[in-house]
């Protein structure tokens, strides 16, 4: 008699709990948790719509549309925009924001993409974004795009070959410098730029892992300076990133 009765209530108990079961997964058909659905909840556009407002991702998607299209029909290398990809976009203003640089140099600003994502930052930090360009066409076309995006007042454009116009900056001027340009010239250029960031300042290279060959003697020669700490970050086609040291007391008591 007492076996039975255990049976049934066992039997009652395996019962209750499978209709519960049934009854959650007809609730996660309906609400999906949110955290585990991609499609409603993509990550890179959620951080995307922290960074920067509906209006600049418009802009923004554009250019990304409009040079993968045009880098694709175009057959002069030197015409293509080159522009660097939308997470190494989020990596600059996230690295910016977070040494709240102000003084931002870019170094090969083409149509304008990437000095959108620093200036973005700029606006953050209250800094403001120098890009140099000698290409006209690709000047007319980041003036453009600076004036669409609202972002023009965080950007200063500078006209001309880049290698006069770094060996005429003052020292220790800029906190922050993105290089994306003629990757040849990046040794030459290494002197000017070394002087020109600021103590703690920060160097970042795109293409350090797509043109890893191109830029080994430029990267060696970072590396071995002991001024500098270094680091390659797997994002885009490439960071190599180089921060400038100061001494302990310095981090300690930052007016030394
Ligand atoms: C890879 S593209 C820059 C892409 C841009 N940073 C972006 O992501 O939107 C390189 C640009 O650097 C410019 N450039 C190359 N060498 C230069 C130099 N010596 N002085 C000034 N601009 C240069 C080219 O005209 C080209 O527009």
């Amino acid at each position: 008699m007492l076996n039975n009765i255990l049976l049934i209530v066992a039997l009652i108990g395996i019962m209750v709990s499978l209709l519960l079961q049934l009854r959650y997964q007809e609730y996660r058909g309906t609400h999906p948790n949110p955290d585990r659905n991609p499609e409603r909840y993509p990550i890179a556009s959620s951080n995307h719509e922290k960074m920067v407002s509906s209006a600049l991702s418009a802009l923004l998607g554009e250019l990304e549309t409009f040079g993968l299209r045009h880098d694709q029909a175009c057959e002069e290398r030197t015409e293509r925009m080159l522009n660097i990809t939308r997470d190494t976009g989020e990596f600059l203003g996230c690295m910016a924001i977070a040494m709240r640089a102000r003084r931002i140099l870019e170094i090969g600003t083409s149509n304008g993409y990437s000095t959108l994502w620093l200036a973005n930052a700029a606006r953050h930090t209250g800094g403001q974004v120098t890009t140099i360009e000698y290409a006209p066409d690709k000047i007319r076309l980041a003036s453009d795009n600076f004036r669409k995006s609202g972002l023009a007042p965080y950007i200063r454009q500078s006209y001309g070959d880049a290698g006069p116009i770094l060996n005429a900056l003052d020292a220790k001027t800029f906190d922050l410098i993105f290089l994306d340009a003629e990757r040849n010239e990046y040794l030459t250029w290494w002197p000017a730029i070394r002087s020109a960031l600021a103590d703690g300042g920060l160097l970042i290279v795109d293409n350090a892992v797509s043109h890893a060959q191109e830029l080994s003697d430029f990267i060696q020669q970072v590396q071995s300076d002991t001024g500098f700490c270094t680091a390659l970050v797997p994002v885009g086609k490439g960071e190599f990133i180089a921060t400038k040291l100061v001494t302990q007391a310095e981090y300690q008591d930052p007016s030394t």
